[in-house]
């Protein structure tokens, strides 16, 4: 049983430490692993960049801008985290006209909801 268990603790303790105790920087190095590994950042980028070589809007909001949209609303860290594992809906986009995909499918066959919850509070204090 400790052998079963000690990987996941450590794996639960890798995501949840750098917040309280890692450097900005170091914090942002062991975010960027699971976004990656997770697939956020096939649709997502930190940074917004230039438009596309098609001239489309990027695929899904960057995650600054998602930072600084929801700055001052304390109820984001919930929703978000519900729109991160349940996916949003095509008809009521939060970022129409910005984006070209319609909705963000669910995430939950690939992130635990405590990912979720870490790569959200991440995403929320991203703001420049
Ligand atoms: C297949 C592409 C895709 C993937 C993969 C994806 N997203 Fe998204 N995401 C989107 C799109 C598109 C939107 C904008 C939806 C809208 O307009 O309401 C979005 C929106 C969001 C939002 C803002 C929601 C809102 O209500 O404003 C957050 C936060 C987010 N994604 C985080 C994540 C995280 C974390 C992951 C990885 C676990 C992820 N996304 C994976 C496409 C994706």
């Amino acid at each position: 049983m400790r052998f079963l268990t000690f990987p996941l603790a450590a794996a639960a303790l890798a995501l949840a430490a750098p917040a309280a105790h890692a450097t900005p920087a170091e914090y942002g190095e062991a975010m960027y692993r699971p976004a990656t590994e997770r697939g956020c950042l096939a649709c997502h980028a930190l940074q917004p960049g230039a438009k596309r070589a098609d001239g489309l809007p990027p695929i899904a909001p960057a995650w600054v801008d998602i930072a600084k949209r929801y700055r001052d609303d304390p109820q984001a860290y919930e929703r978000l985290t519900r729109a991160v594992m349940s996916g949003t809906s095509p008809e009521s986009r939060h970022w129409a006209g910005k984006v070209s995909e319609a909705n963000m499918p669910p995430n939950a066959g690939v992130v635990t909801q405590r990912e979720a919850r870490a790569l959200v509070n991440w995403i929320l204090v991203l703001v420049p």
